[in-house]
């Protein structure tokens, strides 16, 4: 099990021993419970503003990392979840900018990267939960750029997808 606090502190205090990593928490929308000390919520910035309903907006990670070069040893995790920026374009001060952040023009290499980080940071039998938003690009066209194939997911409805894998290997 990884030990978290040999990784660069942002200040938050973290679990000892998270059992999940989220690579790309943002505000941590899904979450049902946004403080859960099992997990370990990773992303590439921080944000604090006030949205135009008037509501705050705070991407706070436990640690600040890049999903494309996640600063964790090999097989560290039973459970990944990846939800990266989902858009090609968005306004320049748009707040779909500020809330999900937006791929470059790398994006396939990135996303490539992204997953194999995932699945290199995963255990033996480990599993990868991955968000899609289908509104810019296909969900078949970025599947193509994982390492691994999907076991199971929403195939159907367009929109936001939930898409399982398991790393392959035996149990440590
Ligand atoms: C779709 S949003 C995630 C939303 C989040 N899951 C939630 O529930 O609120 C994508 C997030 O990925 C982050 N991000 C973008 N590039 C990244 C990178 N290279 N490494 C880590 N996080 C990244 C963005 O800052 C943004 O917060």
């Amino acid at each position: 099990m990884i030990d978290s606090h040999q990784f660069p502190d942002v200040g938050n205090v973290v679990p000892a021993t998270p059992s999940v990593m989220d690579v790309c928490c943002g505000s941590r929308a899904f979450w049902f419970d946004k403080a859960d000390t099992r997990a370990l919520f990773i992303d590439n910035r921080t944000v604090e503003t006030t949205l135009c309903d008037g509501r705050t907006f705070t991407i706070a990670p436990d640690r600040i990392g890049d999903f494309r070069n996640l600063p964790f040893p090999d097989a560290s995790f039973p459970l990944v979840i990846f939800d990266p920026p989902h858009l090609r374009q968005a306004g320049k001060s748009s707040w779909l900018r500020v809330k999900y952040g937006v791929l470059s023009d790398e994006w396939r290499d990135d996303l490539r990267r992204g997953f194999a980080e995932c699945f290199r940071v995963l255990q033996p039998l480990g599993t990868l939960v991955f968000k899609w938003a289908e509104t810019q690009i296909k969900l078949a066209d970025v599947l193509a750029l994982a390492s691994h194939k999907p076991l199971f997911g929403n195939r159907i409805r367009a929109g936001t997808h939930w898409v399982v894998f398991q790393k392959e290997g035996k149990p440590s």
